[in-house]
């Protein structure tokens, strides 16, 4: 296949035209997961925020909306951690290094790191929901003195389904508190069992000073938000990331629709007291 770089800029120009993307190397994660390192052709491609996502496509198959998991500022490439479950990302399992991607994007809201500064930070992510989350704990970790308390409650069902494990010792060594638990151990399996809640009373917050950010699987939100209300974190400081079925990703098909309000723009990235008046969102 051929690019030229005129292609490329037409990509970027409308948020319709998929600009190409090389891929330069596919990481197993787990079963279902691998970590795809892309380099778009239009290295301005690469100035996104931790929480947005690219629309990644394959001619044949289609699109499918996909977090971007690298931190900011990287010069060549960017990370996708894709789970196989359907059509598309089944399809991108297939591919190898040196195969081409179509993105459009990236699209949506980003964690606002600003306002995080100087305070304390609860990062809480079940299952594939880490993968988001890592964007915004690499983005924090480059700067850790500027941020106060960090702690990152991960869950995951199995010790195998557990994402980037292998990262976690080194964001420990740079100040961020890892804290772990598993819904189904195995024999060796020594941490905490049970759901994330399980693990928020162990943080100790400041009120008035800690932020909250929560991503996870639907059913994990409404628990986690009555936790962090125990724990007298206000709903202005906890902020969210929802997904939605997405087709267009720029506010045209209507498909990530939430009582009117279009996931794909406004969101995914949402402070929890912005969702008030959104009852279908959490
Ligand atoms: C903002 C955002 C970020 C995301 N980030 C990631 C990411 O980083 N990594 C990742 O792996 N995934 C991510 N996802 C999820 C991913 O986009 C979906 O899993 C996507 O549907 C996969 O596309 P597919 O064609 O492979 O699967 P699909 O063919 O869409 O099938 C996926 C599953 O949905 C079911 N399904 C299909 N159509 C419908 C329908 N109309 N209504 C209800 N269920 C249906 C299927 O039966 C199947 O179980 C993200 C989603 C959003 C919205
Ligand atoms: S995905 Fe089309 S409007 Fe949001």
């Amino acid at each position: 296949m051929s690019l030229s770089v005129n292609q490329t800029k037409e990509g970027l120009e409308s948020p319709y035209l998929p600009f190409p993307g090389v891929i330069e190397r596919v990481t197993r994660v787990t079963e279902k997961e691998r970590l795809f390192s892309i380099a778009p052709l239009n290295p301005s491609l690469l100035e996104y925020g931790p929480g947005q996502f690219y629309m990644v496509g394959l001619p044949g198959y289609g699109e499918a909306p996909i977090s971007i998991t690298s931190g900011p500022g990287e010069t060549k490439e960017f990370e996708l951690c894709i789970r196989a479950v359907g059509n598309v990302t089944n399809a991108l399992h297939r591919l190898k290094r040196g195969d081409f991607v179509w993105l459009r994007g990236p699209f949506g809201t980003s964690f606002p790191v600003d306002e995080m500064r100087s305070k304390d930070v609860v990062f809480i992510a079940g299952g594939i929901g880490v993968v988001p989350m890592r964007s915004l704990i690499k983005t924090v970790l480059k700067d850790r003195q500027g941020f106060g308390r960090l702690t990152l409650i991960y869950g995951a069902k199995s010790p195998e389904e557990m994402l980037f494990s292998e990262e976690f010792d080194g964001w420990r060594g740079k100040g961020l508190e890892v804290l772990l638990t598993i819904d189904k151990p195995d024999t060796k399996w020594t941490g905490n069992v049970g759901v994330v809640t399980t693990l928020i009373p162990k943080v100790e917050v400041a009120e008035g000073r800690t932020i909250a950010v929560v991503i996870g699987p639907p059913v994990m939100y409404k628990f986690v938000i009555l936790s962090l209300r125990d724990k007298l974190i206000r709903p202005e400081d906890v902020f969210v990331s929802l997904e939605r079925r997405m087709k267009c990703g720029v506010g045209k098909c209507g498909h990530c629709q939430i009582n009117g309000c279009y996931v794909c723009q406004e969101g995914p990235v949402f402070r929890l007291s912005d969702l008030k008046d959104l009852p279908e969102a959490l």
